[in-house]
């Protein structure tokens, strides 16, 4: 891969560690700690499922799992505001603006990767995620941002409940 791909995932790795530990600071303000609830393992599931296939961890890491991110960011940043935490929103701004970019990495080198095959991106993304991903999108989504991200409706919506009648 050219290095600039690379340098994207080495800066969204880095971004990943500031957002680790503002959540951390988080829990703590509140008087816990990183491993004190229960979370789910959906990212490392989806990274175990395609240890064998880049561009399949491509199609789900940054733009299945990452996009649902910008889908529920603001409505959690809306029950901090109200919440008066505004600690919790300044982290959860900080992460919601650069989770966008994350999802613009995933679809650049996806995208990046369709061209060097020359096969058409849409229908490969649909056939990966039915492979690696387990269960349907679930909407309302985030378009603009989505949008902003370097993904179109017709990539999402296809594998919704709605979508797949
Ligand atoms: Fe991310």
């Amino acid at each position: 891969m050219p290095l600039g791909y690379y340098d994207d995932w080495v800066k969204a790795a880095d971004e990943e560690s500031k957002h680790f530990n503002l959540m951390c600071d988080c829990l703590e303000n509140h008087g816990s700690f990183y491993g004190a609830l229960p979370a789910h393992a959906g990212m490392w599931r989806a990274a175990e499922d395609t240890i064998d296939d880049f561009q399949g961890r491509l199609a789900v890491v940054p733009m299945v799992l990452e996009a649902r991110g910008l889908d529920v960011t603001p409505g959690m940043i809306e029950i901090f505001r109200k919440a008066g935490d505004t600690k919790a929103v300044a982290a959860l701004e900080v992460i919601y603006a650069e989770e966008v970019g994350h999802v613009a990495y995933g679809s650049k080198w996806f995208n990046y990767l369709c061209g060097r095959e020359a096969s058409d991106p849409k229908p490969v993304f649909h056939e990966l995620v039915k492979k690696y991903f387990k269960g349907s999108l679930k909407p309302p989504f985030n378009e603009e941002k989505r949008a902003e991200a370097g993904l179109p409706p017709d990539f999402y919506w296809p594998l919704t409940d709605q979508g797949k009648n």
